[in-house]
């Protein structure tokens, strides 16, 4: 498949209209709500760099705001639910102050069936367009500026990458760089590949000038993001892997993790696990979503492994990093999954001995395989198999925790926690949360903890 880059004139086009932007209205205040998953995190600090050079500061209260920009996610329908109701609540806010901006984008908004229904019952959002025009964003805003009408760009471009969009980062120590946009996998119950277009990857000189620069500006921990960073490159001209990518970001020096996410099973393998076994800034951690336990419901899923196959991966990663931190998303309910196979899933988890899952009752997205499947089994009885499978992750994940109390870890300092008895938080180089006791001026530093305590969720500590 041929790359679609964005031409480097037609990216500056948008920067000459956050110059208009700038010019036509002498700044103002804009209120941005994120959604959903890291990459629409990554993807909003894009879109407040954008706002930043039209002149916006930013607010948390949108009653203060000029512009409010709703960043959404339709991975599931409670994630578009709460779009609908910050929807709700903002129409009483414009209802005031008729000329407030409200804009719509993200996943849920590249949906024509979304679309529909903001045209004809939200008419209060001006704007809408989806992840496919984010790098257009300057240039949508001006044509509402200008045309004083409301804009919809929502078709299906296929997905481009756009480089050079400014970036306003959240943290000073954490930094998301997406290497690669869409997927190509289409597991029967995801909306991603909809909605974000086809698998496209960074140019490695790109990622590398990106990381190099923020090692240069002290971030401490990159990650690196895409829906299956295992298929980077596959429509590089040069031939380069993911496992390629991250032995020579790993080259770059300075004191800093790298982390990554997220994995696919059917694409992860002992060339990843040995280049991330070797590592200087490799976290040993890794997020490898199974989704199931029964290879009957793998098959209908589209997941291309089986059981065994995912749990030679585990072995294989295990033995070549055995302090590996390892995490997984799994879905609970899928269309026609029987009792039995749920239990199966629920044998996995055990099996494998996860530090933390995240863990979803299935829910039906327009549009996909699985929602036109028979979905005979009832919601509370979904819900039963769900809380089975939480009671035994819970419980071992609390074990795992209650391990690392008496013990030193080494941990990076990321933030204040607004919290007074613990006052910074940190993680561990597995990503372990630890609620640390110790000075302000700690954060950004790498340092050690003695665990005193843990929970579920989280170690506690002193520096
Ligand atoms: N219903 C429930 N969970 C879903 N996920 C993706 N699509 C759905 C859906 N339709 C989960 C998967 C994925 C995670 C990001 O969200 O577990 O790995
Ligand atoms: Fe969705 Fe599967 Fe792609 Fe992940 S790999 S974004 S679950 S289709």
């Amino acid at each position: 498949m041929k790359r679609a880059v964005i031409p480097p004139e037609e990216t500056a086009r948008q920067r000459a209209y956050e110059q208009k932007i700038l010019a036509l209205r002498q700044g103002g205040l804009a209120h941005v709500v994120t959604y959903g998953c890291q990459q629409n995190v990554a993807d909003s600090q894009q879109l407040r760099g954008m706002l930043a050079a039209m002149g916006f500061g930013f607010t948390d209260d949108p009653a203060q705001a000029d512009l409010v920009l709703l960043n959404t996610c339709a991975i599931r329908d409670n994630a578009e639910q709460k779009v609908y109701g910050a929807l709700g609540r903002l129409t009483h806010i414009k209802e005031r102050r008729p000329d407030l901006l409200v804009c719509l984008c993200g996943c849920m908004a590249q949906q024509e069936r979304v679309a529909e229904k903001v045209r004809r019952s939200y008419r209060l959002v001006d704007l809408v367009f989806g992840p496919q025009a984010l790098w257009r964003f300057p240039e949508l805003l001006y044509e509402v500026l200008t045309k004083k009408g409301r804009v919809f760009s929502i078709e299906n471009e296929r997905g481009a990458i756009a480089e050079g969009a400014p970036v306003v980062r959240d943290s000073a120590v954490k930094a998301w760089v997406s290497i690669m946009y869409g997927c190509n996998n289409f597991c029967s119950y995801c909306i991603v590949p909809y909605v974000r277009g086809r698998e496209r990857s960074r140019s490695p000189e790109d990622i590398l000038a990106e990381v190099e620069g923020l090692v240069r500006d002290g971030y401490k921990e990159i990650t690196l993001l895409g829906q299956n960073v295992n298929s980077y490159g596959k429509d590089l001209e040069t031939p380069l892997d993911f496992a390629g990518l991250l032995a020579q970001i790993d080259q770059i020096d300075g004191d800093f993790w790298l982390r990554f996410m997220t994995n696919h099973p059917k694409d992860t393998g002992d060339r990843l696990f040995a280049v991330m076994a070797k590592s200087r800034h490799i976290a040993p951690q890794l997020h490898l979503p199974v989704q199931s336990g029964s290879d009957r419901v793998l098959r209908a899923m589209n997941r291309g492994y089986t059981r065994a196959s995912y749990l030679e991966k585990v072995r294989a990663l295990r033995e070549k990093i055995p302090q590996v931190v390892l995490t997984s998303d799994i879905i609970i309910g899928f269309p026609g999954e029987t009792e039995a196979e749920a239990m199966e899933t629920i044998s996995l988890v055990e099996e494998v001995g996860y530090d933390a899952l995240f863990t979803f009752i299935y829910s039906p997205r327009p549009g996909t395989p699985a929602a036109e499947m028979p979905d005979p089994v009832s919601r509370e009885e979904k819900q039963v198999w769900f809380q089975r499978l939480l009671d035994a992750q819970n419980r071992f994940s609390a074990q795992r925790h209650a391990a690392y109390v008496g013990r030193k870890v080494p941990i990076l300092v990321d933030g204040l926690s607004g919290d007074e008895a613990w006052p910074l938080s940190a993680r561990t180089p597995g990503g372990r949360l630890v609620h640390l006791q110790g000075p302000a001026e700690a954060v950004g530093r790498f340092a050690q903890a003695d665990i005193v305590d843990s929970n579920t969720w989280a170690l506690f500590g002193h520096l």
